[in-house]
């Protein structure tokens, strides 16, 4: 099929040319990355396929139609006049997401408001019945972005939930990283599963189970549902056969995974994790502190990988968190030659405390917080 639609992928700030490179692996085309979004051409095929395959986006948008519209009128108009049927039942329920500067209509509730009356007039109009609004899992979520010139882009979300939503949480640790972030982090450390894997500071083991599903080829949307499930133009056929593809494909991973960490409760909630995801056999989980680890062995022709979230903050009763990041970089040293560690941190003052020599530092987004991504080559016999 030609590839006749716009697909516009949000995802998180730094992640843009790893999600670049799995459109392209995914067959995507006239790929382009832009500023937490990557855009590309593909067809409905391709776009079970990404909502299926792709891990570091957040949803996969179809852009539906590009005007300008001078006024509100105009506006609503071009809205009513957009044929909705493909993408939503008469007895369906919608939501209307929109980003607008503010320069051209009267504020974005009004804007949401007036699409939804667009929408349900066709409707009503046709069927004499009319979608209702829901906020909370709507069949169709439509997004309407207004440029600084008053460019209107219309898009309709394939997604549904987010894709971080993999379904395989429930209970979560303290302070949980995003599953884009995780597996996007596991793409900027060249992670394909090729390699011993050690996430030493687990907590509710979403590294693990991101790093798992890479390296036993799950896809990660194998445990949900998606928005594009509920279109009238839904073909069912098409996507059991991308399903199917995917899930012959899966396989056990030739490298060993471990994770620990020294909660006994994070060990727990990391075993129930990776039991929805499907991987649990593919990974040794321990309770343990990260200096009494021993690390899975590695050879001169296999390095290691090491990819962790430590604590950023230490509570005063629980000690100095300088003391502790000096601990980790002691330890690097001690135990981990042959592996290459990555931390992620929002304390670049605890950071320093590693004393070791950071060959890349990539600025992310952990939620609202900067962070930043430190990469440690731990040669073997250069304890330095
Ligand atoms: C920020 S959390 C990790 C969150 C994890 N990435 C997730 O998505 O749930 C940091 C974890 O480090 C663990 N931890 C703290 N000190 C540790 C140590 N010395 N050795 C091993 N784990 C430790 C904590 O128990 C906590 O679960």
């Amino acid at each position: 099929m030609p590839h006749d639609l716009k697909l516009a992928l949000p995802t998180l700030a730094g992640l843009e040319d790893v999600l670049a490179a799995e459109l392209l692996e995914l067959g995507a085309t006239e790929i382009s990355a832009g500023r937490r979004v990557v855009t590309c051409a593909g067809d409905l095929e391709l776009v079970y396929r990404l909502n299926l395959e792709v891990r570091t986006a957040l949803r996969v948008l179809i852009n539906i139609d590009e005007f300008a519209a001078e006024h509100e009128q105009a506006l609503y108009d071009r809205l009513r006049a957009t044929n909705w049927r493909k993408y939503l039942k008469p007895e369906g329920s919608l939501f209307v997401n929109v980003v607008d500067p503010g320069r051209w209509f009267r504020n974005t509730h009004f804007i949401a408001q007036l699409t939804k009356d667009a929408i349900v007039d066709q409707f009503r109009d046709k069927y004499q019945t009319r979608p209702s609004v829901a906020k909370g899992s709507p069949d169709l979520n439509i997004h309407l972005r207004i440029s600084g010139s008053g460019e209107v882009d219309l898009s309709v979300d394939s997604s549904g939930d987010g894709l971080h939503r993999r379904g395989y949480r429930r209970r979560t640790g303290e302070a949980p990283i995003n599953e884009v972030l995780a597996a996007g982090m596991l793409k900027i450390a060249g992670y394909t599963g090729d390699q011993p894997f050690v996430d030493p500071m687990c907590g509710s083991g979403t590294i693990l189970a991101e790093a798992a599903m890479i390296a036993a080829d799950h896809a990660p949307g194998l445990l949900r549902n998606f928005g594009f499930e509920r279109w009238p133009d839904f073909d069912p056929a098409a996507w059991g056969t991308i399903r199917q593809e995917a899930l012959a494909r899966r396989k056990s991973p030739a490298f060993p995974l471990m994770g620990a960490d020294i909660d006994g409760l994070a060990i727990a909630i990391s075993r129930a994790t990776l039991e929805r995801a499907n991987v649990l056999s593919y990974v040794e989980l321990q309770e343990s502190a990260f200096v009494d680890l021993t690390p899975p062995e590695v050879t001169e022709e296999v390095t290691g990988l090491l990819v962790t979230n430590p604590p950023y903050e230490m509570r005063m009763e629980t000690g100095d968190i300088e003391a502790f990041y000096k601990s980790i970089g002691d330890t690097f040293k001690q135990n981990w030659a042959g592996y290459t560690g990555w931390l992620i941190s929002a304390n670049p003052t605890a950071i320093k405390r590693v004393g070791l020599r950071t060959s890349k530092k990539i600025p992310l987004m952990n939620g609202p917080v900067e962070v930043r991504f430190y990469k440690y080559e731990l040669y073997r016999g250069s304890a330095r």
